[in-house]
């Protein structure tokens, strides 16, 4: 009955992660993916059984999940979305710790028999395994955590990637000596490992630029998920293995995918410092910008054939999706064609403009992904940047010298005309000035994207 309990929620996670991929599918690829894990705990709970005992300390087994269920609903339903690559952040650092903690109570249960265990080398091996990189994303999540809500700020000093390696180095050897040698200091050379592994894990992403953290955090859940594998090969627990394979292969072609929408290497967000304290960039003198109003940018978009709305960053700071949603729904009333073109960078979090704009209920078949958006601004009127910037940069195209050289960016410079809203003149993530601003098509339309959304609705309401 177990097993068949774990065959399908080794089926669940592969079809909802399946699902997720989808925006129209991804709730319910999500609940399912939850049912599965639900019912693969509960089953280990009351089926589970060991030299023919089950489990006895349900006490403790059903109050550490009521706690733990109830902080993460709590916790899950209070974020906002801007703050969500924080709580993914925290609760994969938790992911982590339980990982280790495994490997912790298993490395204590064998400790004082290790002379008898069949295939003591490679169990010991696992368990190291579970521990370190459970450990190590545990300390970087949590560092992670604190940078993103400003609490850690980015901290570096001369040779710190010879530290980290030396420790790394450290920690291997270590790690080595014991599993092939069992030697009688066992105990204090795992508690060494277990320090030195959060230590590394603090020193590897605490020079990274704050603003890197997104890819940091989506490298540290694969980590997790290799981690919690290893605890599926100790216990021997198809469940475990199939959930920590998939978290771990899905946070790197994660990772991979975010650095090379970026157009960066693994390496130079691991060690770059792009976009944090040390963001650089040119600054030159830019020449002047136009401005226009609200007044104006109503006339122009009311009596627009095609419009296209670019959302970034500053939208999901401002919360102003219902507020975009509405203008889009008025405009289309009017006969004016909307589409928004999604940059797959744009934002902070994998999927964050598909995410915010589906919570205001904009319908998927008006999003257009970015290689469509690049095919259709040549036959746009007028393109509303909405709080994005470097996802429309032309220096990603045309400045060898640029960070974010190489980046494919929404070729929103192919419209008409171009309406940039954000609340200055201030660069984005990559601290880099933008040259769209200064172009003749373009006109700045300066404030909170909300109110300014909120001011045109009304404008186009009354006045047109
Ligand atoms: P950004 O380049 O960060 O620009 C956002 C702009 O929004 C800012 O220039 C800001 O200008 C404006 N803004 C902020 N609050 C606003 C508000 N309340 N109302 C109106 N505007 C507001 O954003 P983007 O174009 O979306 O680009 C995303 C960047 O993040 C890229 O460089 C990308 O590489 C990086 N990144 C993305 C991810 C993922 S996976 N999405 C992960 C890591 C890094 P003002 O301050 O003048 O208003």
């Amino acid at each position: 009955m177990l097993s068949l309990i774990y065959l399908i929620g080794s089926v669940t996670f592969i079809v909802g992660l399946k699902m997720l991929s989808n925006p129209a599918t991804a709730r319910k690829g999500n609940a399912i993916a939850a049912g599965g894990m639900a019912l693969a705990i509960l089953g280990t709970i009351f089926l589970y059984r060991h030299n023919g005992h089950g489990l006895h300390n349900y006490g403790w087994i059903i109050t550490g999940l009521v706690v733990g269920g109830v902080i993460g609903l709590i916790s899950a339903r209070r974020v906002k979305m801007t703050a969500m690559p924080e709580m993914v952040s925290l609760f994969n650092g938790m992911g982590g710790a339980c990982a280790a903690l495994i490997s912790v109570v298993e490395f204590e249960y064998m400790a004082g028999t290790l002379a008898d265990i069949p295939n003591v080398h490679g169990q010991l091996g696992i368990i190291f395994a579970g521990m370190i990189i459970g450990a190590v994303s545990f300390a970087g999540s949590v560092i992670a955590w604190g940078k993103l809500n400003g609490r850690i700020r980015d901290i570096s000093f001369q040779g710190q990637h010879i530290v980290n390696l030396s420790v790394l180095a450290v920690i291997m050897l270590l790690t080595l000596f014991v599993t092939v040698t069992l030697p009688s200091a066992t105990v204090a050379l795992f508690a060494t490992v277990l320090v030195l592994s959060l230590v590394y894990g603090i020193f590897f992403v605490l020079p990274i630029g704050g603003a890197d953290m997104p890819v940091v955090i989506s490298l540290l859940n694969s980590f997790t998920g290799v981690a919690a594998a290893c605890g599926g090969f100790l216990y021997n627990n198809p469940v475990m293995l199939t959930g920590g394979i998939l978290v771990g292969s899905a946070g790197t072609i994660l990772t991979i995918l975010m650095c090379k929408a970026m157009n960066r290497s693994l390496k130079n967000v691991l060690i770059g410092a792009f976009g944090g304290a040390k963001a650089g960039g040119v600054t030159r003198e830019q020449g002047a910008y136009k401005e226009i109003g609200l007044s104006d940018t109503a006339v122009v978009m009311a009596y627009a054939h095609k419009v296209m709305i670019v959302p970034g960053y500053g939208l999901a700071v401002a919360q102003a999706q219902h507020a975009c949603h509405e203008l889009e729904t008025l405009l289309e009333a009017r006969g004016v064609e909307v589409r928004y073109a999604i940059h797959p960078v744009a934002g902070r979090m994998p999927g964050h403009m598909n995410v915010l704009l589906a919570e205001a209920d904009v319908p998927y078949d008006k999003l257009l992904e970015m290689e469509q958006a690049n095919g259709q601004f040549n036959t746009t009127d007028v393109v509303l940047i909405l709080g994005a910037n470097d996802v429309v940069n032309p220096a990603a195209k045309s400045d060898p010298s640029s960070p974010i050289y190489g980046m494919p960016i929404l070729e929103v410079e192919n419209a008409r005309s171009v309406i940039v809203n954000k609340r200055s003149m201030k660069p984005g993530y990559a601290g880099i000035e933008n040259d769209l601003f200064f172009q003749p098509k373009t006109s700045m339309l300066f404030g909170d994207a909300k109110q300014v959304l909120q001011q045109l609705v009304a404008e186009i309401v009354n006045s047109l």
